[in-house]
């Protein structure tokens, strides 16, 4: 089996890449290096190409015959997304129209996408079920909606089968230490808090005090992106057994306020984080927290690596690992 990977050089891509060939998939990672790194990709064929460029995407479903592919290429910043809608709408929209165009020019049936927590918007009820109102409150989450939405239509027309993923917060990084999280600009947590705690970034932001939880901060839902990883393979395997269009929730179902994850990160490192107190963010709701329960029972899967103490201390591994 040979799969396209739109995004293979990312945090995610990239450790589903080596997810994919440890179960024997042939991979090529199709990548514009805007964000991600040639050197995490953990082998395979690599294309250095843009989505947004329609040409360059036909020429490689031209190239090579695939039997499935994984679209992890997008932009991710929710506050960059409110700032600045039309650069979202088009790359996130269009790259992805872009792939699953040229998917059937090609006959390529066979599709999982990277959606995210943000289509739910506030939660009504905790934990959050797939069949939750859909009502994203930024632009990056309407991205990912509006995909959700264009995959169900081209699954009706069209006969494309298609598995959504919606990660909430995926954290660490491989336990071997070759891989793990790099944006640049940094917007996630754990890697600024680790990054903090190296001398590499100054004092951390933390917002609230005022969300209605019991130390003040808001609570998240991380997952290890090995976890993500493997549940990837699984769902992947899954659609090509039996071609079920399905949306699964992501998450380890487990919280931890923002405090918690410092002293967490204070007690593994043995260092002490200074902390900034910031006015609470307009848009951040309280508390994210997936039902996990619809992904465990369909896909077979169980988190191996989401434990806090594993995604601080991978993470924590190869922020050290880095140098800089
Ligand atoms: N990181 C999270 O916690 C999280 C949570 C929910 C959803 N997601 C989704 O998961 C996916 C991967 O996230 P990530 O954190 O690995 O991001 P990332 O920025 O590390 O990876 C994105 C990859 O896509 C590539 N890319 C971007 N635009 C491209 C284009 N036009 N053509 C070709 N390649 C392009 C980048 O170079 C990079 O390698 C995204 O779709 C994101 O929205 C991430």
């Amino acid at each position: 089996m040979k799969v396209l990977v739109a995004g293979g050089a990312g945090y995610i891509g990239s450790h589903t890449v080596q997810e994919l060939l440890a179960r024997g998939f042939a991979v090529v990672t199709f990548d514009d290096f805007s964000t991600g790194r040639r050197e995490l990709i953990p082998g395979g064929e690599v294309i250095e190409g843009d989505l947004l460029d329609r040409d360059a995407v036909r020429a490689a479903f031209r190239a090579t015959r695939f039997d499935a592919v994984l679209h992890f290429a997008s932009l991710i910043q929710v506050g960059e997304s409110y700032r600045d809608p039309a650069k979202y709408y088009t790359h996130n929209l269009d790259s992805s129209l872009n792939l699953l165009d040229a998917m059937r020019e090609a006959g390529v049936g066979a599709f999982i996408f990277s959606s995210s927590a943000a289509v739910y918007g506030v939660p009504e009820v905790l934990p959050i079920p797939e069949t939750h109102p859909l009502k994203p409150i930024n632009p990056y989450g309407r991205t990912k909606l509006f995909v959700e939405r264009i995959l169900e239509d081209y699954g009706r027309a069209y006969g494309l089968r298609y598995v959504s993923l919606r990660y909430f917060n995926a954290a660490g990084a491989d336990p071997g230490g070759r891989r793990g999280e790099l944006h640049d600009p940094e917007t996630h947590l754990i890697p600024n808090l680790l990054r903090h705690l190296l001398g590499r970034a100054p004092a951390l932001e933390v917002f609230g005090p005022d969300f209605p939880t019991p130390d003040g901060t808001a609570i998240r839902d991380f997952i290890h992106v090995s976890d993500l990883a493997v549940a990837h393979v699984l769902a992947l395997e899954k659609l090509l057994a039996d071609g079920e269009s399905l949306a699964l929730n992501l998450g380890a179902s487990r919280g931890y306020s923002v405090l918690e994850v410092i002293r967490k990160a204070e007690e593994v490192t043995g260092r002490k984080a200074a902390v900034e107190r910031r006015p609470r963010r307009e848009g951040d709701v309280p508390v994210l927290l997936a039902s996990k329960e619809l992904a465990e029972r369909t896909l077979g899967w169980t988190l191996r690596q989401s434990e806090l103490e594993t995604i601080i201390e991978t993470a924590w591994r190869w922020h050290r690992s880095r140098g800089r």
